[in-house]
């Protein structure tokens, strides 16, 4: 079953065509990135204009890629939400009237669950990370770290799937968006505070590790405010002094040091509460999904303390991106009906 999958909830326009939920034939991503770049940030209403923009030449790109025309393909899959309400209009818009035009049956995927099953795509264009040799066997516990979500995932069928722990306020992803912004560094700020991370020393300064009450609960708020209190201190500046006017009192080593000092704790704390949950739930298998899985330091502290093998899905597929979209349509188009191209609206705050 070829399924042709949108993906348009917030700065990334993806089409892609993957056969069995499986085999990925074409992977089509326009980013955004260098039109937020000049905002430190996504605007809602600048992201909505460009999806307009490319949707079409996208779709259009993805069947030329995979070799395949309408006939080709069995139906169509479009992330529903969560996401910006702009954003996820055009994409859910743009599946119905194909899904009506090209009569295709539709499948509207929850977006968190197309992060989990971009680790079901086994086979496809070479990428840069190989992809996992087998698919994920249930029970399966997936650590879901994304811009907008936090939170560990326990699953024991394609269709029951639950939450057992998730961030009280920030995501992990938006900590390292904000944390950049304090340093000086690009967004978005997974990648930038990686890179400057590499020449620092994680030990430079002590950051508190978060408590939160429920057992596979995360925080990130007071570790964000942790590190601008200490880049504060550093500078010799009150908590009033404008956080964006610190980055440039900061040498580049300092700005090394904060960022590997931040990163090692909020790696360390996102691992010893997924090994606490592997510990007490003994899935067969861990997976990571979300634009933050593409760290390559959080996998190898993962892998060291988790002790089983995890196999990781290439860094395309973690951050936003159509694929994982067409591999969770799959599965669904097994258990449920298909979606009504008439009546189908987006729902920006799904919850799981
Ligand atoms: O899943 P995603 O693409 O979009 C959302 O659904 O939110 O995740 C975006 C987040 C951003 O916060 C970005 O800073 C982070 O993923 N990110 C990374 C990397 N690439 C993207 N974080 C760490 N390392 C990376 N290589
Ligand atoms: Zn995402």
């Amino acid at each position: 079953m070829n399924i042709l999958a949108i993906e348009t909830s917030c700065d990334e326009t993806s089409v892609a065509v993957v056969e069995d939920g499986s085999k990925l034939h074409s992977l089509v991503v326009n980013s955004q990135i260098d039109i937020h770049k000049a905002f430190g940030g996504v605007v809602p209403e600048v992201a909505a204009r460009s999806h307009i923009e490319v949707i079409l030449p996208a779709v259009q790109q993805a069947l030329d890629e995979a070799k395949m025309g309408w006939d080709d393909i069995d139906a169509i899959a479009v992330t529903q939400g969560p996401g910006l309400l702009g954003s996820l209009l055009i994409g859910v818009l743009t599946a119905r009237t194909l899904a009506w035009s090209k009569q295709k049956p539709l499948y509207a995927v929850h977006h968190i669950l197309g992060h989990i099953y971009a680790n079901w795509i086994t086979d496809g264009p070479e990428y840069k990370t190989p992809y996992p040799t087998t698919q994920p066997e249930f029970p399966v516990l997936a650590l879901i770290v994304s811009g907008g979500h936090t939170q560990l995932m326990f699953g024991t069928n394609h269709t029951e799937w639950r939450v057992i722990g998730r961030t009280t306020d920030d995501a992990v992803g938006e900590a390292f968006d904000k944390v950049a912004k304090v340093l000086g560094l690009p967004y978005p700020g997974g990648p930038s505070v990686a890179q400057a991370a590499d020449n620092g020393n994680p030990d430079a300064y002590a950051l508190p590790t978060p408590k939160v009450s429920e057992e596979y609960g995360f925080s990130f708020s007071g570790l964000k405010t942790a590190l601008l209190r200490a880049v504060q201190a550093e500078c010799g500046v009150g908590h009033d002094f404008p956080s964006f006017e610190l980055a440039g009192r900061l040498s580049d080593a300092q700005v090394a040091d904060f960022a590997a000092s931040f990163q090692k704790t909020a790696i360390n704390y996102l691992v010893s509460k997924t090994r606490l949950a592997f510990e007490n739930l003994s899935p067969k298998t861990v997976i990571i999904g979300g634009g933050v899985a593409a760290s390559l330091p959080l996998r190898e502290v993962l892998s060291h303390e988790i002790p089983i093998e995890i196999e990781y899905a290439p860094q395309i597929l973690c951050t936003d991106n159509a694929a994982m979209i067409g591999a969770r349509a799959y599965y669904q188009s097994k258990h449920q009906a298909p979606d009504d191209p008439f009546t189908l609206e987006t729902q920006p705050s799904w919850p799981l």
